[in-house]
């Protein structure tokens, strides 16, 4: 049978500071965070299910991990603990190019996704590790992680990126949020703060009847894959860790930072009662000005943070609703299950509730790189060429999707955002061509790219970690190398070993290839 919805509340993970205070001052410091297996509910109805997750301790791991909130400016290092057991909660698919310890163990390593930091701290799918760094993969060089902290402020995330094992280790539960804040710049936008500022971060899953997370890996076709499945779909919609849960909240503001943290699956999120989002932020940065929209299509990884006013309908209880379909955008459209997320239940003030001083703020805080396709230091079609950017420069990549799907695109160090989205005319020809010489000038893309143009939305006008890439058409990206908010270079060397990566961000697509390395040259 299936669960019943709304019959959980919302939780909010518990925060790390990844700062200190010493005699009043702002100080950096160490973190241990491991990474434990211990049973998490995900439904009152549910049997406990087994997760690897994110703590400082097994007692206090979660699912999604803990909220690390660092400081712009201030630098955190943070040391990842593997603790997991020898054997895997999930299968072990050896017919994707995956790490094989000798003796056992779950190989692991963690990304900070959206952040600028040295290559050492990346977190390369070669540089995992077991439990006690018992082994460790060809790229692993230290234990303890540097983050610089230097970009923006905005929303990233940590999760897994074990070489095979991604899709496996995040479905299990090898995620979490991480906040860089500015407060003397930030704090005066009067966002909604505190126990009004929460994030939401949705994941779909699917479930055996003993509670234990279910992953298909019964091979895609049998010419085609043996175990590995293009896509993981889950008909159950978790939000921090709860299957379709609620939330009391009053008539007042509420910022929510939405991440969809799935594998594969699209969220398109609107609110039943039409309240709209006035979305100031998308992924590790803020928009130059907010943007009012009735609906936010959220691809894997992406992150939007969003102003709700009020709920000021009179509606007691107001549906988050998905309309994705899935695969995105040709799938079957989502059914009463996943065409849900959670439930908003509106309770009127009370005396004591402490008064609304909130406001979506009328303007932000501008960068000093203006996307645009203007000069650009390098323009390239993006093709079977490993590419070597320069450190402190701006470039135009041409993403050309020959597939039905849309991919979403995310490029570890470098901010990005789309300028120009146009469709291919007479794809086939082009891809037949593609096929054979796999060279987007050779066979005519300009001939090609001719097609309509679709808009850039308003909300996605910023430096962005994933841009969602529509099928059958030419993506223009720019792509900076450096600062984005001071035009600066990276304060570190990001051009040492072992180099950066770029990837479609549907897990299952990484994990079978469908990701290139990225090497910084001086
Ligand atoms: Cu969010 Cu390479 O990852
Ligand atoms: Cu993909």
């Amino acid at each position: 049978g299936s669960l019943q919805m709304y019959v959980d509340p919302l939780p909010q993970m518990p925060k790390i500071r990844g700062y200190g205070f010493q005699q009043g001052r702002v100080v950096p410091v160490n973190l241990t965070i491991g990474m434990f297996q211990k049973k998490w509910k995900f439904h009152r109805d549910l049997p406990e299910t087994p997760v690897f997750v994110y703590g400082q301790c097994a007692d206090s791991a979660t699912f999604p991990g803990p909220t690390i909130v660092a400081r712009h400016d201030v630098p955190l290092a943070v040391t990842w603990e593997n603790h997991l057991p020898d054997r895997h909660i999930l299968p072990w698919d050896p017919t994707v190019p995956t790490a094989i310890p000798n003796h056992g163990g779950v190989p692991t390593v963690v990304h900070l996704h959206g952040s600028a930091h040295p290559p050492q701290s990346d977190g390369s799918a070669f540089a995992w590790f077991t439990a006690g760094f018992r082994e460790t993969g060809p790229a692993w060089t230290q234990a303890t992680y540097s983050y610089p902290n230097v970009q923006p402020p905005g929303n990233l995330w940590y999760h897994d990126h074990a070489l095979g094992l991604t899709r496996a280790n995040l479905l299990a539960g090898l995620l979490g949020t991480y906040v860089i804040e500015k407060p003397e710049v930030y704090a005066p936008m009067d966002l909604p703060c505190n126990g009004d500022d929460l994030h939401l971060v949705i994941a779909d899953r699917s479930f055996n009847a003993d509670g234990s997370l279910y992953m298909n890996s019964t091979g895609a076709a049998p010419l085609v894959h043996p175990q590995w499945q293009p896509e993981y779909f889950g008909e159950v919609v978790t939000v921090n860790g709860k299957a379709w849960p609620f939330l009391a909240v009053h008539r007042r503001r509420y910022r929510l930072r939405i991440l969809n943290a799935s594998n594969a699956r699209y969220f398109n999120v609107s609110l039943s009662d039409g309240t709209p989002f006035h979305v100031v932020g998308s992924d590790a940065s803020y928009l130059t000005a907010p943007v009012t929209v009735p609906s936010l299509l959220i691809s894997p990884a992406e992150i939007f943070d969003v102003v709700v006013d009020s709920f000021a309908s009179p509606t007691a209880e107001v549906e988050m609703l998905n309309s994705a379909p899935h695969p995105f955008p040709t799938g079957a459209a989502p059914g009463p299950l996943n065409g849900k997320v959670m439930k908003f239940v509106v309770t009127p003030n009370g005396p004591r509730d402490p008064p609304d001083n909130s406001t979506v703020p009328d303007r932000e805080v501008p960068y000093a790189g203006v996307a645009s396709p203007g000069p650009a230091s390098e323009t390239r079609h993006i093709d079977p060429v490993t590419e070597t950017p320069r450190s402190g420069t701006t470039e135009l990549w041409h993403v050309i999707n020959l597939t039905g799907d849309n991919h979403p695109l995310h490029i570890h160090l470098g901010m990005f955002q789309a300028v120009k989205m146009q469709q291919l005319l007479d794809l086939q020809a082009f891809a037949g061509c593609m096929a054979q010489v796999n060279d987007a000038v050779r066979c005519g893309v300009d001939r090609h790219a001719v097609g309509p143009v679709v808009t850039v939305p308003e909300h996605e006008k910023t430096w962005k970690n994933v841009v969602k890439m529509p099928p059958g058409f030419v993506t223009t990206v720019v792509v900076a190398f450096k600062l984005v908010d001071t035009d600066q270079p990276y304060p570190f060397d990001a051009t040492a070993e072992p180099g950066y990566v770029y990837h479609c961000h549907i897990l299952d697509h990484e994990d079978n290839a469908m990701i290139r390395p990225l090497k910084l040259l001086p």
